[in-house]
């Protein structure tokens, strides 16, 4: 574990704690019955803000080792998400790839955004460090590269796939790399002069509007704004052309970028309009009611004799769970329909994950939807358990979309 002490996006020095979660176990480290009984490993969990560029960044760094070379997310696990990157593909291949033009995407996962492009006469290749999704994702006939992106690998690709990349996709992945620089001068080797890079994050000001404090884990080592992100690619001489916002993943912001310096559509608006900083302190008292009002419906619900279960055992399901100390006394079950978690036990508070057919065969009073930004997908799937009167119960106000 490192201590991260300056920028990623402008390599200042002036980085302030803005909000801590004291030491948490690692997210997406479900524990099989056995761990549970063993000592977990934990690391501190603190925001830090950049008082130069307004980047916000974790203070500690875990080995990505640890993290990622047997990774239990999925992207096919949710149909939204898949028609949001077959959107985000299709339309970004007919834009900026040639026929037998070459697609990669840098975090694969399981290769289902590729696959979606299955049948175009294009070249795809992923790259992904989990060993355990490339071989998933070459099953759908995604080849993929099971290795960390950075000049290397992208020398590697230009050498062995006959010439640079005409689109890099890199969704939800920026904010896992340690060392943006190595990122941007990859893409710099990779990227055709005329093509385009597509980075989807999830947005900083999204975060501290919904006070969306679960998506704060270990994997996440920084939560983007526009302006400290155009810094970080123009001091790499990469350039931003335009900006769109998304619903997806709690608020996402999608930007091209290119090798050019295009005249840009729309990114002076957004630095105009983006409000830096953030208001800190509301943002923690918002936190803190959202706990208090939490623990105390879970308690009434307890002490009423009602059963109440999480849905979905996302990595901010581990983070809501444990911050607000919410255990099996409060919450004894989550289900969740990814394969490689059902049998385990959410990291820290251990309550054992269970296949989402089990929420109709108990019938608990009600589900607290842990996987708040597959809300609307996830009450679609769950009709039967609401008519025969179970309550779906999102942990806040307005974050149930999709
Ligand atoms: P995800 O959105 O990736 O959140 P995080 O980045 O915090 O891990 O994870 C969503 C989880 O919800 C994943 O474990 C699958 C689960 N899920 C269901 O169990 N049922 C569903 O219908 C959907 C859409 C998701």
């Amino acid at each position: 574990m490192l201590t991260r002490t300056d920028c990623r996006c402008c390599r200042g020095e002036r980085l302030v704690e803005v909000f801590s979660l004291g030491e948490q176990p690692y997210a997406n480290a479900y524990l099989t019955e056995h761990q549970i009984k063993e000592p977990e490993p934990k690391c501190p969990l603190v925001l830090m803000e950049c008082q130069d560029c307004g980047q916000v960044q974790l203070s500690h760094v875990v080995d990505p080792e640890t993290l990622y070379s047997n990774y239990a997310f999925m992207t096919s696990s949710s149909q939204g998400m898949k028609s949001h990157f077959s959107e985000m593909m299709q339309r970004s291949v007919t834009q900026y790839v040639p026929a037998n033009g070459l697609v990669v995407e840098i975090g694969s996962n399981d290769g289902t955004a590729l696959a979606s492009l299955s049948g175009k006469n294009v070249r795809c290749l992923g790259v992904d460090p989990a060993e355990n999704l490339a071989t998933v994702a070459g099953q759908r006939g995604v080849p993929t590269l099971v290795a960390f992106f950075g000049q290397d690998v992208a020398n590697e690709i230009v050498n062995s796939h006959h010439g640079p990349a005409d689109l890099i996709v890199a969704c939800n992945v920026l904010a896992h790399v340690d060392d943006l620089d190595e990122f941007c001068q990859g893409v710099n080797v990779l990227l055709s002069n005329e093509g385009a890079l597509i980075v989807e994050v999830p947005y900083l000001q999204c975060l501290i509007d919904r006070a969306e404090f679960d998506t704060i884990y270990h994997e996440h080592l920084s939560y983007f704004a526009v302006r400290p992100l155009v810094a970080l690619f123009e001091r790499n001489g990469l350039h931003v052309q335009h900006i769109e916002r998304h619903e997806v993943h709690g608020g996402t912001l999608r930007l091209t970028v290119r090798r050019h310096a295009y005249e840009p559509r729309n990114v002076a608006e957004w630095l105009a309009n983006e409000s830096v900083p953030p208001d800190w302190s509301a943002f923690r008292a918002n936190v803190e009611a959202l706990r208090m009002n939490l623990i105390d419906w879970l308690t009434k619900m307890r002490d009423a004799g009602k059963v109440v279960w999480g849905y979905g055992a996302p990595a901010k399901g581990t983070v809501l769970l444990n911050y607000c100390g919410i255990t099996t006394d409060l919450l004894p079950v989550v289900v969740d329909s990814t394969s490689t978690k059902i049998g385990k036990h959410v990291p820290g508070t251990h309550q054992p994950i269970l296949a989402p057919c089990e929420l109709l065969n108990w019938q608990p009073d009600a589900a607290l939807v842990l996987a708040w930004n597959h809300a609307a997908e996830i009450r679609r799937k769950e009709a039967d358990y609401v008519a025969r009167g179970g309550w779906m119960v999102v942990p806040a106000l307005n974050r149930n979309k999709e």
